[in-house]
């Protein structure tokens, strides 16, 4: 039998300046199930998410929204919540020096009658409460600060239930997340699931989609073109639903020619940023040779993002260690200095390091290489504009124009941007960590032709990536790092899953 309709649309229309994002989509979403929301960067996902949720609201798009077959306005994010709808943005929106219960319960603790002073013992023992029955391991008293993110999300998704959500919206949830707290993510999906909770799932980790949804729904262009039971389809036919077309090859690795070392790393030390005295990353040593993809894997706090980041001389007080770059002691004291030596690095934190989310996206692209379109001091315009185009066409970056503002990007373009701002100063040794992170799968193979084509120019790429298949199957050779050592070598022949694995969770 099937279950009753919760949330429905009709005919959703939504236009940004030049752009149709949503184009009369219409969706369902049944009660009690999760269904997974899929499609390709700039598809659309996350605009219906926020029409959902009340950030976009009425009326700045067209068509109708039915939660329960009653027509909703939701003229901002308390109607929605009304409604029932609560969204889990993947920034996590909670206050690191409040408590798990505080922020739960924020401006609206339960209080000692109308004296407004907060009954402390009261809010957490309904904190507590609603662990529990979440079945969430968490101390109502902890700082938020001092959890996981992992955690944090979990706080996030009590907080929403706490609003007596019957629809959760999850947007990318496990980009951030080790494999363990994956699966506790997926334990709780599960039980909210049986308890009759509706939720909808949107990622790019199509495996996670075929673990824990029932139905999944594809939209392509701002358009639903597919909506379906999981069990009934492919990963192909997914693949080819959101693409528009088949993808023979998910990981078309060429052999380049390797030749002689480009970069060498010695002994590398990196302090741990809080703890005196322990360090994150403990006497690395590695080389990389032109035309070599090295894939550096290892869990998430194996110290692997601390590795390229302090090589790329991001915390230059806080390492030990020598660096050689074409056999030339290097020093490298900051990022300047580090592309100054050919270095460039796309790092896992878009935000942080990688993009100026308020500028254009061509300022963005020429940021590190200003000196090249620039004759005395000057930006030459036109060769400015060449750079631009070249790299917005070769990564088939999915923006109005050169002007927009990256930030209106979709995730997956933006991670793009991200990219061609490093190809654009013609790095010696290419730095990447997690490049493919919250990419779809056609640009994820984009990406991959790319390093090809990079590797076979010459150029030394180092990978970091928790993605296990694209380290197995795009590496030359893979390190595998394990509490901040390096504890193992593998070469393209041998390696598998299960070997990285075996050594990453310390296996000897
Ligand atoms: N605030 C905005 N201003 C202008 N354009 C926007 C804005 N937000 C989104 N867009 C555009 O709308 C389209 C849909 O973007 P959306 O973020 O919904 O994609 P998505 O499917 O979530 O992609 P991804 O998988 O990369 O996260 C894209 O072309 C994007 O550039
Ligand atoms: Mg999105």
């Amino acid at each position: 039998m099937e279950s009753k309709v919760i949330l429905e649309t009709r005919g959703i229309t939504k236009d940004f300046p030049g752009v149709r994002a949503l184009d009369s989509v219409t969706f369902q979403l049944r009660k009690g199930e999760v269904l997974g929301l899929v499609g390709e960067n700039g598809a659309g996902k996350s605009t219906l998410m926020k029409i959902f949720s009340g950030a976009y609201p009425a009326p700045t798009y067209e068509g109708e929204i039915f939660v329960e077959g009653k027509r909703c306005n939701f003229l901002g994010p308390k109607d929605s919540q009304k409604a029932g709808v609560a969204i889990i943005y993947q920034e996590l929106n909670l206050i690191p020096e409040l408590t798990v219960a505080e922020n739960i319960f924020l401006a609206r603790e339960p209080a000692f009658g109308k004296t407004g002073i907060i009954d402390r013992k009261q809010l957490f023992k309904k904190t507590k409460d609603l662990l529990d029955l979440l079945t969430i391991p968490i101390p109502p008293q902890e700082q938020i600060k001092n959890l996981s993110i992992g955690k944090q999300q979990m706080v996030e998704i009590a907080k929403a239930l706490s609003y007596q959500a019957r629809i959760l919206i999850l947007d990318e949830p496990t980009s951030a997340l080790t494999e363990q707290e994956v699966e506790s993510l997926f334990k709780m999906i599960n039980s909210l699931r049986s308890r009759g909770v509706s939720m909808i799932y949107i990622s790019h980790k199509l495996d996670e989609i075929f673990k824990i949804t029932d139905r999944v729904t594809v939209i392509r262009d701002g358009k639903t073109v597919a909506s379906k039971p999981t069990s009934e389809m492919s990963r192909q036919e997914l693949v080819s639903l959101m693409v528009g077309r088949n993808i023979e090859d998910m990981y078309p690795k060429q052999a380049a020619r390797i030749s002689d070392v480009i970069l060498e790393v010695k002994d590398l030390f990196v302090d741990h940023p809080f703890l005196v005295g322990e360090k994150v990353v403990k006497e690395v040593s590695f080389k990389v040779r032109r035309g070599e993809i090295l894939g550096v894997s290892g869990l998430m706090g194996s110290g692997r993002s601390e590795l390229v980041t302090s090589i790329f001389g991001a915390f230059p007080a806080d390492c030990a260690g020598e660096i050689y770059v074409e056999g030339k002691r290097v020093e490298i004291g900051s990022p300047y200095e580090a592309i100054n030596h050919g270095l460039g690095l796309v790092t896992e934190d878009r935000k942080l390091f990688g993009l100026i989310l308020g500028m254009q996206v061509g300022e963005n692209i020429t940021l590190s290489c200003l000196e090249r379109v620039s004759w005395r001091q000057i930006i030459k315009r036109k060769r400015e504009n060449e750079v631009i185009s070249r790299y917005i066409d070769t990564l088939k970056i999915k923006t109005h124009s050169p002007e927009t503002i990256v930030n209106t990007l979709s995730g997956g373009n933006q991670q793009k941007v991200v990219i061609a701002k490093w190809l654009a100063i013609n790095p010696k040794v290419l730095l990447l960590d997690e490049p493919t992170r919250g990419v779809d799968v056609a640009a994820k193979v984009e990406i991959y032709q790319l390093m090809n084509k990079l590797a076979g120019e010459g150029i030394g790429i180092v990978m970091v990536s928790s993605d296990l298949p694209e380290v197995v199957s795009m590496s030359d050779r893979i390190l595998v790092m394990h509490e901040g050592r390096m504890v193992k070598e593998l070469q393209r022949n041998e390696a598998t899953q299960e070997k990285i694995m075996f050594y990453a969770t310390g296996g000897r």
